[in-house]
């Protein structure tokens, strides 16, 4: 969506995945501060999303949406200025038809999703200084058209707030797949391709509940050619630091979200990430490669069902290599400079994860443990003029 914002991938924290409906207003206060305080907001990240169940489950008598009394006492507007002046975006959740997830789905109280409240709700998120929406279908029922003409509806919405808010939907909540149905990118900023992950490695799903890691991966490879600035391909809020995978496992997680081009909204407690979470979040590398300002999201160049390598060109003319063992033993994952578009047979490749830096002449290559991704920023060098290799060393800018 070209509404000027999300040129590069957001990048931030939800509290969904840790907290559920169980938030309130010290608790994202707490979260703003951890932010900042872990090293969060200098990697990159930015918004601070409070997701379903901040509100009151009725509307005021003007039809107004206001925070639950109970838990955001001090009100929406005081917390948007409160996470603001830690020089952090505040993020906001909403359902566009009556009712919110919890609301349908878990019988959380009330009624207040944005049906025949557009405007009304858009105006009121201008107000209180929302940055980023995130706009989520919670009905079994509804066609694709129902869901274009509805999602765009708060688009429009948005826009005429004249505030450059982050829209972020949702088809695919309780709801029949159609994430990887559509481009979105007309729509929104971005959009879910599957189901609610869970931090799980691989739960066998194709595209139900709940999502394992490689299960969404699965899903958003083909999507490719939708991502570009203003218009990401959401593989859904990290597991990273959540538990039930390995640090293996969690690296792979953050490395295959990075290059895919994903948003990447932590999910994790910020107050007590341990060493191994605060590392994979903050890799300067990774991060560097999502926010390429090229935008696109990584390619599929091999997979042979286990060994599988994706290739994200970057800005410069570099490229990001992922060498991905889908495997339960470790492998050798190889591919070359040609299968993933670099000019030339000698170039250097820069491990993301230990930052040494290698030339080679040829094959790309790399010793993967089970479910592990070794990543590779490799710049070309152009063909040799002798049959020595140059070792160059390659510069990351690293975009915070
Ligand atoms: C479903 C979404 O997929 C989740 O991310 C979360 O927003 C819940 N709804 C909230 O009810």
């Amino acid at each position: 969506l070209d509404n000027g914002v999300a040129r590069t991938p957001p990048m931030g924290w939800n509290s969904w995945n840790t907290f559920g409906c169980n938030i309130n207003e010290a608790l994202i206060r707490q979260m703003a501060d951890a932010m900042v305080s872990s090293g969060m907001r200098e990697a990159g990240y930015q918004y601070v999303v409070v997701d379903d169940c901040w509100m009151n489950p009725n509307r005021d008598s003007s039809g107004n949406l206001q925070g639950d009394p109970s838990r955001f006492p001090s009100g929406m507007k005081a917390l948007g200025d409160y996470i603001h002046s830690k020089g952090l975006k505040f993020g906001i959740y909403q359902a566009p038809l009556a009712e919110t997830c919890a609301q349908y789905f878990d019988s959380y109280p009330g009624s207040t999703g944005a049906l025949n409240h557009e405007e009304q709700d858009a105006r009121q998120f201008a107000a209180w200084g929302v940055d980023f929406l995130k706009y989520d279908w919670c009905s079994p029922s509804g066609t694709i058209d129902d869901q274009v003409r509805t999602f765009a509806k708060m688009r429009d919405a948005l826009k005429a707030t004249g505030r450059p808010i982050v829209y972020s939907i949702n088809s695919n909540s309780i709801h029949d797949k159609t994430g990887p149905r559509r481009n979105w990118g007309d729509i929104a900023n971005m959009w879910r391709t599957t189901e609610d992950i869970t931090n799980k490695w691989d739960t066998g799903q194709t595209n139900g509940y709940p999502m394992g890691v490689q299960n969404i991966v699965n899903v958003t490879v083909p999507l490719w050619s939708y991502a570009k600035p203003g218009a990401f391909n959401d593989q859904d809020m990290m597991e990273v630091g959540r538990g039930g995978m390995t640090d293996t496992e969690m690296r792979s997680h953050f490395a295959l979200w990075a290059v895919m081009a994903s948003p990447l909204i932590a999910g994790n407690d910020l107050r007590n990430m341990n060493a191994a979470t605060s590392t994979i979040l903050k890799n300067a590398n990774l991060i560097a490669i999502n926010q390429d300002p090229l935008g696109v999201q990584a390619i599929e160049v091999s997979n042979d069902g286990t060994r599988r390598v994706l290739a994200k060109r970057l800005s410069n003319g570099e490229v990001a290599v992922a060498l991905f063992n889908q495997g339960s033993t470790t492998t050798t994952v190889s591919t070359n400079g040609f299968s993933v578009g670099l000019e030339g047979v000698s170039f250097t490749l820069r491990d993301v994860w230990t930052d040494a830096v290698t030339g080679t002449s040829g094959n790309i290559s790399a010793s993967v443990p089970a479910h592990g991704t070794v990543v590779y920023r490799a710049s070309g060098s152009g063909w040799p003029t002798s049959t020595t290799t140059t070792t160059t060393t390659t510069t990351t800018t690293t975009t915070t």
